[in-house]
């Protein structure tokens, strides 16, 4: 693997894979990352890293005219690109079904036609969501690979198509695939309409945080760097076909989340206001992670959830500069829907 594409390498999962990737191998000479740089794109986060390594072109995954070329240079590709907001997704689904499916379609056709290597960022979200857990047996039951697909929202849907396109490929057309499905990604670089770093900056703006409807709802967080490490292992290691379900037993409501927040930035407990919740909702994501363990021997390894949550408080202090055209933005968008 000495030359990766990397789709969607100017996002928050992707830059952050592409940074894991020059920082702890070597080996690899060369990343391209193909990013058509959305309002979730950013230049910026691909800065600092070598030149000679790392070049950034400016495109977009549905043009199979500017993904062919890149494709066939490639001896790997690694696809972060799509639209991933699921309130956006709410509001005007078309660019999810667009990038997500037809940006798929465009870059696995190319995979194919050249025989290269591809694995698809995929979400825990294409299976739907678990009850509130209130017994020992409900919190023992999580997703596993085997899980019905079951998506709620125009986003986990569009990322559900996309994850079939992958499976008929590889069965149709021999396409050397796999596919991780990850549970909630935290860390530096994420834009600030997502609920950790919306959180962060309201305090940082003495905006008061906001959480949708009960915050009982419940995510499995994992630091963005052990997600970066466990798509290498795949992209490694992984058989073809198969479909790896990444997370890190992070479970927590966003209510205890939220609080953890406010604590770490000195802020009084209930210092939030519970505003207008999402229609429709997931109440629990829950990853399954075991077949990773057996497989390929992972596990996680930033699992100081309260340590990591404080690095990621730090981030965002110490780089205002990064988000605060996005955050006025971000917060009239939400104005507009009572968040
Ligand atoms: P993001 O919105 O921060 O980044 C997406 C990137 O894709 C941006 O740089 C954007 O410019 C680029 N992009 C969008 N449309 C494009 C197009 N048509 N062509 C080329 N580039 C395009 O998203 P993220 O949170 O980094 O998520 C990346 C991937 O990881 C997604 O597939 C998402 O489903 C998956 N994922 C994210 C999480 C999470 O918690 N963030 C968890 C599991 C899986
Ligand atoms: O599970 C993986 C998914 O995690 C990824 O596929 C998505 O790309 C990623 O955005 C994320 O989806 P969520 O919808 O879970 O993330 P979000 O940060 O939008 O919200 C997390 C939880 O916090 C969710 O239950 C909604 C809630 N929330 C969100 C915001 C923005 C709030 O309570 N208040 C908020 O202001």
């Amino acid at each position: 693997m000495k030359n990766l594409l990397v789709a969607g390498g100017a996002g928050f999962v992707g830059a952050n894979f592409v940074r894991y990737v020059v920082q702890t191998h070597p080996e690899v000479a060369h990343i391209t990352v193909l990013d058509k740089l959305t309002y979730a794109g950013k230049r910026a986060n691909l800065a600092g890293l070598p030149t000679e390594r790392v070049n950034l072109v400016v495109g977009d995954i549905c043009d199979a005219t500017v993904v062919e070329p890149l494709v066939q240079q490639a001896d790997a590709v690694v696809n972060y690109a799509a639209e991933s907001h699921n309130d956006r997704s709410l509001e005007e689904p078309a660019p999810f079904i667009q990038t997500n499916v037809v940006g798929t379609y465009t870059l696995i056709q190319a995979c194919t036609k050249y025989g290269v290597r591809y694995h698809h960022i995929s979400t825990d979200e294409v299976y739907g969501d678990l009850p509130l857990p209130t017994t020992p047996t409900d919190w023992a039951t999580k997703f596993t690979p085997e899980s019905r697909y079951q998506p709620s929202s125009p986003y986990s849907a569009s990322k559900a198509s996309s994850d079939l396109l992958v499976h008929a490929w590889c069965r149709s057309f021999g396409l050397n695939a796999t596919i991780s499905n990850c549970s909630n990604n935290y860390g530096p670089y994420q834009h600030v309409e997502k609920f950790i770093p919306r959180q962060i900056t309201n305090v940082l703006c003495g905006i008061r945080p906001k959480l949708y409807g009960s915050g009982r709802n419940i995510r499995d967080w994992i630091h963005t760097t052990d997600h970066s490490r466990t798509v290498w292992e795949i992209l490694m290691r992984g058989k073809p076909d198969n479909t790896y379900l990444i997370g890190a037993n992070g479970e927590r409501s966003n209510r205890d989340v939220l609080r953890l927040i406010l604590k770490l930035m000195g802020q009084p407990q209930d210092a939030y206001d519970q505003v207008t919740d999402r229609p429709g909702h997931d109440r629990r994501y829950a990853i399954d992670a075991t077949k990773l363990t057996r497989e390929l021997g992972w596990y996680p390894v930033m699992t100081d959830f309260e340590q990591g949550l404080r690095n990621t408080i730090a981030w965002y202090r110490q780089h205002p500069m990064w988000w605060r055209d996005d955050k006025a933005a971000t917060e009239a968008r939400y104005a507009q829907h009572g968040q």
